[in-house]
């Protein structure tokens, strides 16, 4: 895997791992209070990053473009302080929702950024 393929894929991994160990700490101590949490870094992070992942490897020549680097660090960054500032508004700390809704808004940019780099691809099908 080359370029925003190989990052996307990294950070899908990433996510599953943390995902997998709060789903087993949720289990374990019979508190699902972070359920939100978890079922974002599952769905939002692996499986989201991994399709992305797996689109950029099918169209090397579009994972090499910047706008797709671009897009890999939009999805990136808006997605890790998502989950993580979800993680602890879940826990009480209610001042940073203001922190959670802004990182959503960057995840749906990111996710119109993907919609942009992948159409070329629908155009020529
Ligand atoms: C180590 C493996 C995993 C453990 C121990 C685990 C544990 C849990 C637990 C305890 C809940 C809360 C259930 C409830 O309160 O009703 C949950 C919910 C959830 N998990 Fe996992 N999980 C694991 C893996 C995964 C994976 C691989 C995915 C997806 C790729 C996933 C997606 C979800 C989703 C979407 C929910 C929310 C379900 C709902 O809305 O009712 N989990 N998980
Ligand atoms: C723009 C960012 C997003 C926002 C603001 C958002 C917001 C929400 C909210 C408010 C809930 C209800 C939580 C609850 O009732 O406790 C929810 C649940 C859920 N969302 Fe999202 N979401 C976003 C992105 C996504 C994405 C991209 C996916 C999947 C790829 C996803 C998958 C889910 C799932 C599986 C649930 C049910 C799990 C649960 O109840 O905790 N969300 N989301």
């Amino acid at each position: 895997m080359k370029g925003a393929a190989r990052t996307f894929f990294i950070l899908a991994l990433c996510y599953a791992v943390a995902g997998m160990v709060l789903g087993i700490v949720m289990a374990a101590s019979h508190d699902h209070g972070e359920m939100p949490a978890h079922a974002h870094i599952m769905v939002a992070g692996w499986l989201m990053s991994s399709v992305f992942a797996f689109f950029y490897h099918l169209f090397p020549e579009i994972g090499a473009k910047p706008l797709a680097r671009a897009h890999f660090w939009v999805q990136a960054v808006s997605g890790i302080v998502l989950v993580v500032s979800l993680f602890f508004l879940l826990r009480g700390n209610d001042g940073l929702e203001p922190v959670t809704a802004l990182a959503s808004v960057g995840f749906l940019l990111g996710t119109l950024m993907f919609v942009w780099n992948a159409l070329p691809v629908l155009r020529t099908a």
